[in-house]
Formats: C-alpha cells, structure tokens, sequence
C-alpha cells in the first residue's frame, strides 16, 4: 500500500484501531432533514468528539470551516431522492475524484444497492470509483444501502453486501448492526467495519448497547449521525459513544457518562 493510502486511512483510523465517523450528509436525498437543516451549526460542537466527518461537496465548500474541520469523507454519490422513494437506487457518481482532490478529501463513499433492481449499476459504480481512487491513493468506503426497505437489515443480508462491497475494492465498508449473527457479517468482509445507526431511537442505551456489541464482535467504530445531532444532548451522545470506541467504556458507563454530561449542562 503506498504511503498516501495509509496516510489517508491513517487519519481516520486511530491508533487504537478503532474510528468515530460522523454523517452528516443526509441531505443529498432527504432534502433539509430534521435537526440537520444549518448543517455547519449543528456538525459545529461535535467536531472536537468525531475523527471524521462524512458530507457532500456542496454541504462541505457553504458550511464548513476550512481552518477548522476533521479529516472529510465525501459522499460522491447521489441523483435520488426521498420524492421517488421507489428508485432510490438510481444513484449514479456525482462528483469527479479531481474534485475530491481539489477539495483535500481524505476518503470518498457512496452507495451500493445490493438485491435492489439497480444492484448491477451500483456494483459497477463502486469497481470504477474504487479503479480510480486507487489510483491516487485515495480509500473508498462503500455504503451498503437499503433504501427504504430497513427490515432487509438481517445478517445474511449484510454479510453478502458486506463481502461484495469489499470483494469489489472498498476499503473500508459502512453496513448497518444487527442484534443476530453481526460476527458472521464481520468475519466474512476482510476489510473494515463501521456501523451506522439508522433512524432515531428513543433509548439511548439502546445505542450504545448496538455500538458495544458490534464492537466486540468485530468492527472497528461507526458511521452514526441521527442518533447523535438528532438528540436533545447531541454532545453528550457523541462523547458517550466516543468512549465506547475509544475508551472501550460498556454501554452502562456510556450511559452514566451521558447523564453526567447532560447534567452538567454541557451536552448541547
Ligand atoms: C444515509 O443517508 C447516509 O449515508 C448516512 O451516512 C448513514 O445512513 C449513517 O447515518 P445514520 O446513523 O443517521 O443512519
């Protein structure tokens, strides 16, 4: 692997093996999504907890500060949206690994759609991202999308788009968790992975208990944005799960941590 690959995993991988990503590029299908509408305030206070922020170039040039930012993966993939919710995996490449140059990414993701009717065009898209990023030097996280259809999320699911993804060249892979047979999606993808956390949930030991357990059966950290920036204490979730990935914290201390937090009055 040459030495600007590594460098580029380098930064979003930590030295501790593990990787706190956040999403915040929901908006390039759902439109200004809740509690995501000025995305440069509400990424603002969580930058100091994540080691990566995920986004669309558009998101990234208005509201990012480029004197003050962590490591950019940029979704380079798109042309869909919540309004036809039947052809969400319609998504083609949207922006040129010139411009993820230009724009000092240090990754680039996009979306596959395996079992979907355009399964075939999202496969493709990923072995010609990953032909050309590799080129440069540049990792590709692909990830595996489900469109509207969530229930598809068991482990035998998973661990087919997991592989294929990392079969075709990913580097690392974003899936989702499952509380059933996670260890097989992770034993069968030889490369990286990170969760993310899906809609929001009402418990918040409930996510930590998901980021817990994937952790243990293998991955390496987690993709998460509406758990976190959709939550009344978006600091304090992001700080809680910070110390489940970084500080193998259990979901018990995790959630102490959170209610510290909140009540400290500095989780906002
Ligand atoms: C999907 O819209 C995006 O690719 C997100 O980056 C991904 O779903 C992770 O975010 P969340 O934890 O909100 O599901």
């Amino acid at each position: 692997m040459d030495w600007g690959m590594r460098n580029r995993l380098a930064q979003l991988i930590q030295r501790d093996g593990r990787a706190m990503f956040l999403p915040i590029d929901h908006g390039y299908f759902q439109g200004p999504t809740t509690r995501l509408e000025e995305p440069g305030k509400t990424v603002a206070p969580l930058l100091p907890y994540v080691d990566a922020i995920m986004l669309t170039r558009g998101i990234l040039r208005s509201c990012i500060d480029p004197a003050n930012t962590k490591p950019i993966i940029l979704r380079v993939s798109g042309g869909t949206s919540m309004a036809r919710r039947d052809e969400l995996d319609q998504e083609g490449i949207t922006t040129s690994v010139k411009e993820a140059i230009r724009l000092n990414a240090c990754a680039v993701s996009m979306s596959i759609f395996v079992g979907a009717p355009n399964e075939h065009r999202t496969l493709l898209n990923l072995s010609n991202l990953v032909n050309e990023c590799e080129e440069y030097g540049i990792p590709v996280m692909a990830v595996t999308a489900v469109g509207a259809e969530l229930e598809k999320r068991d482990a035998r699911y998973l661990a087919l788009a997991c592989r294929i993804a990392a079969e075709l060249g990913a580097r690392v892979v974003k899936t989702y968790y499952c509380e059933e047979g996670f260890e097989k999606v992770v034993r069968g993808c030889p490369v990286p992975i990170v969760i993310a956390g899906g809609p929001k949930v009402d418990s918040e030991l409930e996510v930590f208990s998901w980021v817990y357990d994937a952790l243990q059966k293998g991955a390496i950290g987690v993709n998460l944005g509406r758990n976190i920036w959709q939550h009344d204490y978006p600091v304090a979730m992001a700080r809680a799960i910070r110390a489940i990935i970084h500080e193998d914290a259990t979901p018990k201390e995790a959630l102490e941590l959170f209610e510290e937090i909140k009540s400290s009055g500095t989780g906002k």
